[in-house]
């Protein structure tokens, strides 16, 4: 049996008061709508729909990578407009699963199971038992069980609003009778909207059968209508991942203080202090320990790194046994050796630095090589942007740059040279041997400081 998802991402959203469109906002760092665009393509259905319409043209963009077919609802009529929308994508497929752009937290496994347990030729119906039914379609029933129809809330009398069985909104209908049922939808209802929802009743009265699934977990179908709702889920999603980063052996100060938006991959005997956030691409190897307060963004971490708190990491590869921080800045294309040290307030960016080399204090490091065991002073500056162009800096190996130094790019240090503090360095400096430029040291005796003059 052949099936295909429409996932409708056409409506308005307004709650959200954004000028971007709802399927947009982010959870977890990616947009709703690829959230349920992940969870349907891994069902590998026939064809994957998405019926747009509020900032179609930003949402196609957004989506530009996937494979799926766009269709256009003009004017938003309801969920059975909508997805009259895509019936011309849907012939050549048995029956067609329909998803919400604005419901991300669905599992593969949840709509395996609801496809499964579907009949063919059935109306599937995504249900729940809840305390609080409000908002929802009813699931209204007969004297034998059998499932009649869903009253949306507006529509409900005073009885049918006492039902506790709700429409979770995940549909799976047969696409041949499809046709004539949403043709034959009336928007004679509270809302003025053709309701997916009045199909059930239609396909009751023609005698297909309508089975409905219950979800175990009703979290699963939660949707996002205000930015109460979307940091709501924000924060189950942010559970889960953690949740199963600990079953991986994790540890952490305080599971409600870490945040991935992206990928986290972690060794073993790994620790992170509260308030992490990880963007993009995450990995650490074993025995890493991470402080309060660190970003780390796309970043590949070697086992036994140390980086101590509020340190900013992006883009970087950071060697075994090396320490960062507290508050050290790691900038893009950075490779930090094996076992070095970069300390408090220092700036990395687009460097190579050398197993073993130590930058520890107030320190800019840009463009540069570092070789081997190397020592840079505090308050050590690279100069490496003439106004117009990036200079690189070339230090060898074994090499001691006394505090306060700047070296002027472009410029080469050779190995075991010590550059004394306070130097400017213009020139090449060669292998070994002691170079400072310092400007000789002079006193005045006789100086008297300026006296303020009595008004
Ligand atoms: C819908 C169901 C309701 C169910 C609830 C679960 C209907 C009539 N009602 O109600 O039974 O309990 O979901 O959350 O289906 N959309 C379009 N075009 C439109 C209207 C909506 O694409 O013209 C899309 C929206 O972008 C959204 C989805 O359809 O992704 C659901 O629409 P929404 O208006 O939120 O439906 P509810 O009123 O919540
Ligand atoms: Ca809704």
């Amino acid at each position: 049996m052949t099936t295909d998802i429409v996932i409708l991402a056409a409506g308005q959203g307004t709650r959200m008061r954004s000028a971007q469109p709802k399927v947009l906002h982010p959870l977890g760092g990616k947009p709703l709508l690829e959230h349920v665009l992940e969870t349907a393509q891994n069902l590998q259905p026939r064809q994957l729909h998405v019926v747009i319409g509020n900032g179609a043209e930003l949402v196609k963009k957004q989506g530009s990578d996937w494979s799926v077919q766009w269709w256009h609802q003009h004017k938003q009529q309801g969920t059975g407009d909508a997805l009259r929308a895509a019936l011309p994508g849907l012939n050549g497929a048995d029956r067609v699963l329909v998803l919400y752009g604005d419901v991300p937290l669905l599992t593969s496994d949840t709509l395996q199971a609801f496809l499964a347990e579907t009949p063919k030729d059935a109306v599937g119906l995504s249900t729940a038992m809840l305390e609080q039914p409000q908002g929802y379609g009813r699931i209204v029933r007969n004297a034998q069980g059998q499932v009649l129809a869903i009253r949306e809330q507006k529509d409900c009398n005073a009885q049918e609003q006492t039902i506790a069985e709700v429409n979770l909104g995940m549909m799976v209908l047969p696409v041949a009778p499809l046709h004539d049922w949403l043709a034959d939808l009336s928007a004679n209802n509270a809302q003025g909207e053709f309701y997916l929802t009045d199909v059930v009743a239609t396909a009751h009265d023609r005698q297909h059968s309508v089975w409905p699934f219950t979800f175990q977990d009703a979290s699963e179908a939660l949707g996002v209508n205000d930015p109460i709702q979307l940091a709501a889920l924000e924060r189950i999603y942010q559970r889960r991942q953690v949740m199963q980063l600990q079953r991986q052996g994790l540890r952490l100060a305080d599971p409600e203080r870490l945040d991935i938006r992206g990928s986290l991959h972690c060794g073993q005997d790994c620790w992170l202090d509260p308030n992490v956030l990880c963007i993009g691409k995450v990995r650490l190897g074993d025995r890493v320990r991470i402080g309060m307060g660190v970003v780390l963004q796309d970043v590949d971490i070697a086992d036994d790194v140390e980086v101590l708190p509020y340190s900013v990491l992006e883009g970087a590869h950071i060697g075994a046994g090396a320490r960062i921080g507290p508050f050290a800045r790691i900038r893009p294309g950075s490779d930090i050796g094996v076992a070095a040290h970069i300390g408090n307030y220092v700036e990395v960016k687009a460097s190579r630095i050398g197993a073993g080399s130590k930058a520890n204090h107030l320190t800019y490091i840009g463009d540069s090589e570092i070789g081997t065991g190397v020592n840079v002073g505090a308050g050590t500056i690279t100069c490496n942007y003439d106004g117009v162009n990036k200079h690189k800096t070339l230090i060898g190996n074994d090499v001691f740059v006394g505090s306060a130094t700047q070296l002027v790019a472009p410029v080469k240090v050779g190995d075991g040279a010590t550059i004394g503090a306070g130097s400017t360095i213009t020139k090449d400096v060669a292998a070994g041997g002691l170079t400072l430029s310092r400007s000789p040291q002079r006193s005045v005796p006789d100086w008297q400081r300026p006296k303020r003059q009595p008004k």
